[in-house]
């Protein structure tokens, strides 16, 4: 585990303001986190104790749908927000299926692109990482070295997990789905999941924790409401809005059965691009709830 007291940062790193990525590593149980970010996690988690068993299924759900894309025929990744590598990557759940996919991570966090280059592009020549922020989504999608790397004129896999809820309105959130609406071939997809603005104000209380000990970026849950607005020209595919356990789970996830705090929707576009969005609800929910709230979900504005 870093810590401020024994290891130098990484050139770059600011040890002493919590970094979302950081924070995210700690509640999936990494090692690449400092003191800051682990006391605002552990805050965090008094006021939404289910933030580390979300950050476990949005990680589950990320491969599940990798998976999915690239059994739909799907070759190349752009995944915008990556984290601190967390195995299994996109990568190498890609090429378990098809051997010869090609992924660009970006990440504007420069401890995720210290840990992304060892780990990821240093040692092979399918994968790229570039250091970008989604805030000027043309800058980074009409990078000459993304360019050369993912051929948009083939279907491409586009993944915003757990990253659009990190831009605030002030951002332009609907700029970047435009922006990448605008260079999807027909066939291509979006994996998208987004903290859910759930009626008992959890996700609110975890995002003013952020808010509070000055983090690396604002955390702003949204209803589905206003999650559905970034999908316009979009049409939902299946499963639609399910929690999150719910979106194409394994035999074994529903074997289990006991806990499901997520919630997700499939969606397509009209001229046959495919989308994927994924909702967070922070909220826990036992299985025998998960009817009952998902009606409430999906009356939620
Ligand atoms: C919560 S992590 C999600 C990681 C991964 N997508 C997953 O779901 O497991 C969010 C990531 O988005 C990155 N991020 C946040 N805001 C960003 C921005 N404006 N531009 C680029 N990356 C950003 C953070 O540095 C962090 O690595």
């Amino acid at each position: 585990m870093i810590d401020n007291h024994t290891t130098s940062p990484p050139a770059g790193v600011n040890p002493s303001t919590p970094s979302i990525a950081r924070v995210y590593d700690y509640l999936l149980g990494g090692r690449d986190n400092f003191a800051v970010d682990r006391q605002l996690a552990e805050q965090v988690l008094k006021v939404a104790p289910n933030a580390r068993t979300t950050a476990q299924a949005n990680r589950s759900f990320l491969v599940r749908a990798t998976e999915a894309v690239v059994r739909a025929g799907i070759g190349q990744f752009i995944d915008l927000g990556i984290g601190i590598p967390t195995s299994p990557n996109v990568h190498e759940v890609a090429q378990r299926i098809n051997p010869d996919a090609r992924v660009a991570y970006v990440d504007n966090d420069p401890i995720v692109l210290v840990h992304a280059r060892a780990l990821l592009s240093r040692i092979r020549s399918d994968v790229i990482t570039l250091k970008g922020g989604l805030r000027d989504p043309k800058e980074i999608l009409d990078r000459p070295k993304l360019r050369a790397h993912i051929d948009f004129a083939q279907p491409t896999a586009f993944l915003l997990v757990a990253v659009l809820h990190l831009l605030t309105n002030e951002d332009r959130p609907e700029r970047l789905m435009e922006a990448i609406r605008d260079r999807m071939a027909p066939g291509s997809y979006l994996i998208l999941s987004h903290l859910w603005d759930d009626p008992d104000g959890v996700a609110r209380a975890g995002a003013g924790e952020y808010a509070h000990h000055k983090a690396s970026a604002s955390v702003v849950p949204r209803t589905r409401g206003q999650i559905q607005l970034f999908f316009d020209g979009f049409e939902l595919v299946e499963p639609g809005l399910v929690f999150l356990d719910q979106w194409r789970p394994t035999q074994s996830m529903i074997n289990a059965g006991a806990v499901v705090d997520l919630a997700g929707v499939v969606v397509d576009r009209v001229e046959a691009v495919e989308v994927l969005i994924q909702q967070v609800i922070a909220q826990l929910l036992v299985a025998a709830m998960n009817f009952r709230l998902v009606v409430d979900a999906e009356e939620a504005e």
